[in-house]
């Protein structure tokens, strides 16, 4: 069977990871073979390079450069991992890819779009998902999700681990990624946008409705109780 390549997206605290994991669980039981992978990361080549992206805040990396890092690290992972499962046949769910350049390096730090996509192009050799899901929660919900300061985005609250380069950035930066999913999103088929607001479960049947729409043989399956 030909493989599919579903990408989550969306801003921190949206609950990709969470996803990702039923729909593994699910891809699991009814016996569809998948691989669940991540960027910025994924193999030691990409980690390496995660480390230095949002490990070492005291790193100055402008636009630009994080633009660099991130396709690097994509560069590794696409060769190393998304190919190779594609080229089984299997179903691989990626948390973030090229979007997350465009949103982030672009709409937030104001990279380029032509930038953005020459380089993406050459570290991607053009390959790009079947489908984007981004989920889409307001500003707000996604610190709350997180356990951070609105005000403070630095400060943390009673839960979650240190907040990495990124997760840094001030209220504005967090509005203009929104704004980005949803414009790319208006324009291009291949990126839809998933209401991720509450619970999980409801999250989850959206997921699986979109995908039922969209692949209406490849995860019927997958969308019974499990
Ligand atoms: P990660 O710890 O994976 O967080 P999350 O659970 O939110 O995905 O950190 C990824 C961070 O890197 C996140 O803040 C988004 C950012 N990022 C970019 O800015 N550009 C990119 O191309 C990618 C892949 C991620």
């Amino acid at each position: 069977m030909k493989g599919c390549f579903l990408v989550f997206e969306g801003p921190e605290g949206a609950g990709k990871s969470l996803q990702i994991g039923r729909l593994a669980e699910r891809l699991a039981a009814s016996g569809v073979t998948h691989t669940v992978t991540r960027e910025p990361g994924g193999t030691a080549t990409a980690e390496a390079i995660r480390s230095v992206l949002l490990d070492r805040p005291e790193l100055r990396l402008d636009g630009i450069a994080e633009l660099l890092l991130f396709s690097a690290s994509r560069r590794a992972h696409v060769e190393e991992v998304v190919r190779p499962a594609l080229k089984r046949g299997e179903v691989v769910l990626c948390d973030r890819f090229e979007l997350s350049t465009r949103v982030y390096q672009g709409w937030g730090r104001g990279v380029a779009a032509k930038t953005i996509d020459q380089v993406t192009r050459a570290a991607t050799g053009g390959l790009l998902p079947d489908l984007y899901l981004v989920l889409d929660v307001p500003v707000r919900v996604g610190l709350d999700r997180q356990g951070q300061d609105l005000e403070d985005p630095g400060q943390l609250g009673f839960f979650g681990p240190a907040p990495d380069r990124i997760e840094l950035e001030k209220r504005s930066f967090r509005e203009r990624v929104r704004k980005g999913y949803r414009e790319l999103a208006a324009e291009e088929e291949r990126i839809a946008v998933v209401d991720g607001s509450g619970t999980p479960e409801e999250v989850e049947g959206r997921i699986l409705g979109l995908l039922d729409e969209r692949f209406p043989d490849r995860f019927e399956g997958a969308s019974f109780p499990l």
